[in-house]
């Protein structure tokens, strides 16, 4: 979605602020485009942001541990075709992951937990219902880039390596949270940047939450983003239309938002299964000029 969303960055924002942050896409973002920005991330998965502590925290002990790991994969046997002896060693590194994790320190097991999600397939979040740990199927472990899209690459980590450290060396200015949206910090910041990507509407994943992003957690988003922002503030909203109407009442009944973006896309779908073509949703608060 960058492509749709790189001409309308805004410019001249202080802070940051990114409560759903994930993967960290818009993050990057941010910091190119203001290095100096205060930026505050959050997410209610304690794991992946342990991923962002490490990195930040721990790199020694993270650096030496996924190091470690990549090395191990690279004296099994070479690549063939969906790489059986690596798939082995993931589902063995997985289930260690889940069970017997109190060996290591907490960089250590980011660092498993990192390269577990980096050679799953599509590097999705999924959770075991025993341990509620992750605990995805394995990518294809291909190093050909014919079957990237069965997953990630096997990529090597010397070749990782180099952004990891930028993420190492960005992140030491980020202000790191773990837990419900409403407690991130800066959400009442002025001259912000406020990014908010909840859960998409109508998908598949719960992000291993009890029932899900559900419609009154999204209508109190919503609500918070239309109205309790600072009014120097810039407020994005992404989510996904999945042809209910939800959003257009927000939208018609708040002068606030004066922007609204659909771009098509394709999705796994709760009602119609994958691939149902969808429409992504941003809707954009400006801030309000000074009278
Ligand atoms: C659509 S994803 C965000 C994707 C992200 N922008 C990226 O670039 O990868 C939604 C995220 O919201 C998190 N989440 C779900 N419920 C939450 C809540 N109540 N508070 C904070 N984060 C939550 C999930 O763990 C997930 O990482």
């Amino acid at each position: 979605m960058q492509k749709h969303y790189k001409p309308l960055y805004p410019v001249g924002f202080d802070t940051y602020v990114d409560p759903f942050v994930g993967s960290g896409g818009m993050l990057v973002q941010a910091l190119k485009k203001n290095p100096q920005a205060t930026c505050y991330i959050n997410d209610s998965n304690k794991y992946i942001i342990g991923i962002y502590e490490a990195i930040k925290n721990n790199w020694d002990a993270f650096d030496k541990k996924v190091s470690e790991i990549y090395d191990y994969f690279y004296t099994l046997p070479p690549t063939e075709v969906c790489n059986k002896t690596r798939k082995a060693a993931y589902y063995k590194l997985r289930e260690e992951y889940n069970y017997d994790y109190s060996k290591w320190t907490d960089g250590e097991g980011a660092a498993i937990l990192f390269f577990l999600l980096r050679n799953c397939f599509r590097g999705v979040w999924h959770t075991s219902k025993k341990t509620s740990r992750f605990s995805h199927t394995c990518g294809t472990m291909s190093d050909s880039k014919k079957f990237y899209k069965g997953g990630a690459r096997f990529i090597p980590y010397v070749d990782l390596r180099p952004n990891l450290l930028q993420w190492h060396k960005a992140l030491q200015t980020v202000y790191i949270q773990t837990g419900d949206w409403k407690n991130c910090g800066g959400l009442d910041a002025p001259n912000a940047w406020i990014y908010l990507d909840p859960p998409y509407r109508g998908g598949t994943m719960d992000y291993g939450q009890e029932g899900g992003w559900t419609d009154a957690n999204q209508k109190e988003l919503l609500e918070f983003a239309v109205n309790k922002t600072n009014p120097s503030t810039e407020v994005w909203l992404s989510n996904r239309d999945i042809g209910d109407g939800f959003f257009d009442d927000a939208i018609q009944q708040n002068s606030y938002i004066v922007d609204t973006h659909k771009f098509a896309s394709k999705f796994h779908l709760k009602t119609t299964g994958p691939y149902a073509k969808c429409i992504e949703l941003l809707l954009i608060k400006k801030p309000q000029q000074a009278t």
